[in-house]
């Protein structure tokens, strides 16, 4: 187990939550909460389509994890009324996997392929035409007599998702009409989930209570969500089941997530910039050795939540930790604007 699958706080998948958070996802585009641009758009797509009897547009959702971008692709659908085949990057291994894949859907199918930023370059290859032309190239035989076969497919739609826009080749990017991304949300929204899973979970909550879940969620429903459930339990067990503002607080505090979501991980990593490293900069790679950490960890789930708080700044040198972060932790915060002394006052000193 790596640390990352004991925080409650990471963006990122655990074991419990498939489960559960299939029964938490929203159905409909009316009940899916926040994201309202992309919400305005896609219902826009989806009437569009409809209206013209079309399959919809390729299309791309990235962002950050835990955000709902397998949620918009399960919602459109559930709107356009068609079946969903589900599968992901590194799942696809050989081309023939992505071509048995494309041979079985039917006219409209959407094909939803998570992680897409690890499909393999051979397997790109081949969605290339696919996605474009609705054709897939195949090679049949081997040796002199090999000869490429062309058949051709369905109108289907394709919908990647990403946490990882950067690392999607380009060619692969741009087979997608529509590219959206996710942004995390705001206390008010996130409050609105965590009070609707509430009510799907059938346990009590007051909005302050919601609020206090939501102050912590990082901007994200998978975490909110998940919060909301160790709360569930602290509430049952040791007060009367209901989740009021002073439970809330009892519960998130015994599993030391502070009032702005942040955990002793984070915390660590802000402490050996600040008390290591004099506040940076200092290499992504010298933190991780620092707190044993892996780097990339440390930049998927970390960082994206402290940057948004502004508590680091990502600079061409390395990661500074800013006054804020110093604020937070409760540190004094280091001297800034003050002018570094003239030569003749380090001689006059000397
Ligand atoms: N807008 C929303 N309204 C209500 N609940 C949401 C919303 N977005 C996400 N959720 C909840 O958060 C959970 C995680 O969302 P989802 O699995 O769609 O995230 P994701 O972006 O696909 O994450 P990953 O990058 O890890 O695949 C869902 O089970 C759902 O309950
Ligand atoms: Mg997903």
């Amino acid at each position: 187990m790596t640390a990352d699958e004991e925080r409650a706080v990471s963006g990122d998948k655990q074991s419990d939550d498939s489960a559960i958070e299939r029964s938490l996802r929203p159905q409909q585009l009316a009940e899916y909460i926040g994201q309202d641009r992309i919400k305005e758009n896609v219902a826009i797509l989806i009437e569009a389509a409809q209206q013209r009897g079309e399959p919809l547009d390729h299309v791309l959702f990235y962002g950050p994890p835990g955000l709902g971008k397998t949620t918009l692709a399960m919602i459109l659908a559930k709107e356009m009324g068609v079946n969903i085949k589900t599968t992901a990057g590194p799942a696809i291994e050989r081309a023939g996997d992505l071509a048995a894949l494309l041979t079985n859907l039917r006219a409209g199918d959407i094909l939803f392929i998570d992680e897409v930023h690890r499909l393999g370059r051979a397997v790109e290859e081949i969605l290339y035409p696919a996605m474009e032309d609705f054709v897939l190239d195949l090679i049949i035989g081997k040796g002199p007599s090999a000869r490429n076969v062309r058949l051709k497919l369905p109108r289907f739609t394709v919908i990647g998702a990403t946490t990882r826009l950067a690392m999607m080749t380009s060619p692969l990017r741009d087979r997608f009409g529509i590219v959206y991304r996710l942004e995390f949300y705001d206390e008010e929204r996130l409050s609105e989930i965590v009070r609707r899973s509430a009510v799907v979970m059938d346990v009590g909550i007051d909005e302050a209570g919601a609020q206090e879940i939501a102050r912590r969620g990082r901007g994200t429903p998978r975490i909110a969500n998940r919060l909301l459930r160790r709360v569930r339990d602290y509430a049952q067990v040791r007060a009367d089941g209901t989740i009021t503002p002073m439970v809330a607080q009892e519960a998130l505090s015994l599993l030391e997530i502070d009032e702005l979501g942040l955990d002793s991980i984070d915390r660590r990593v802000l402490e050996a910039i600040i008390l290591k490293f004099d506040g940076g900069p200092v290499g992504l790679d010298t933190i991780a050795a620092a707190i044993s950490e892996e780097a990339d960890t440390i930049m998927d789930v970390y960082e994206p939540y402290l940057l948004q708080l502004g508590f680091l700044d990502r600079t061409s040198r390395g990661r500074i930790a800013t006054r804020r972060a110093y604020e937070h932790l409760g540190l004094p915060a280091p001297r800034v604007d003050a002018p570094p002394p003239a030569q003749s006052t380090l001689f006059d000193l000397a």
